[in-house]
């Protein structure tokens, strides 16, 4: 049976089961990150390493859980990025900001699989990914690096939370809109599909694509 049949009537396909499983893959590993990285950010936040098994697993783990998120990542970019690019239709989105957090629909332009923000988040945590690799390699094997490049360990204990920081930000944005704000949104990244009415509420561009053609799901932008 095909993912598309298991959709009820009066629900279009929005994350398809490949798609949902990348984005957990990300999610979950992200929070555990999260966690242990605070733990060892202040000693006032130390006993969340404790309560996720011990100072030295979490540190251990930590790293490899890094390189887990990072994968999650790029399978992410291989998926989306062709419809994460910025449109017309989004800088009129970003114009509109105030009026999408009043719930004033009626002035905010209907977008397509993905409005500005979503598209933000995507970049932001792409980047910032790929930044706390780089400084997360070199705190974590900072002997292989040469002596007369030395600084580099300076700025990646700098950086890396630095980054990891902006990251949080973004994070609880994403779980605030997911949750809370655009209600219906969690049961797409769950079951994989939303009402009718989500979907023409909020990306009404893509909904008039996917509703002649679900195999639109995909196509840009
Ligand atoms: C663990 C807590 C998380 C929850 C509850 C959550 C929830 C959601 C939900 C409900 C959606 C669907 C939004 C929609 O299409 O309207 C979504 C999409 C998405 N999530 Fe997450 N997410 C979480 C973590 C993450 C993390 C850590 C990342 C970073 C890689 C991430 C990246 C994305 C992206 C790129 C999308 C598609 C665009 C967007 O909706 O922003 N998510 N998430």
């Amino acid at each position: 049976m095909s993912e598309d049949t298991r959709v009820p009537p009066g629900n279009v396909l929005r994350y398809s089961f490949p798609e949902r499983l990348v984005h957990w893959l990300a999610g979950f590993s992200y929070v555990y990150l999260m966690l242990t990285g605070l733990a060892f950010w202040s000693p006032w936040l130390f006993w969340l390493a404790f309560a996720l098994g011990g100072g030295t697993i979490s540190r251990e783990l930590h790293s490899w859980v890094g390189l887990i998120f990072v994968v999650a990542v790029l399978l992410m970019f291989r998926m989306w990025h062709r419809q994460m690019h910025e449109t017309a239709v989004d800088k009129e989105w970003w114009d509109a900001i105030p009026h999408y957090i009043r719930n004033e629909d009626e002035y905010v332009p209907t977008v397509g699989r993905f409005n500005g923000g979503q598209k933000l988040l995507f970049w932001g945590f792409l980047w910032c990914g790929l930044f706390l690799l780089l400084s997360g390699l070199i705190l974590w094997f900072p002997n292989w690096v040469p002596w007369n490049l030395r600084y580099l360990r300076y700025i990646a204990v700098i950086v890396h939370p630095s980054l990891a920081l902006i990251t949080i930000g973004l994070f609880i944005i994403h779980v605030y809109m997911g949750l809370a704000m655009e209600r219906g949104a969690l049961i797409s990244m769950t079951r994989g599909y939303v009402t009718i009415a989500f979907a023409k509420r909020y990306h009404g561009l893509w909904y008039n694509r996917v509703a002649d053609d679900p195999s639109a799901k995909n196509e840009t932008p």
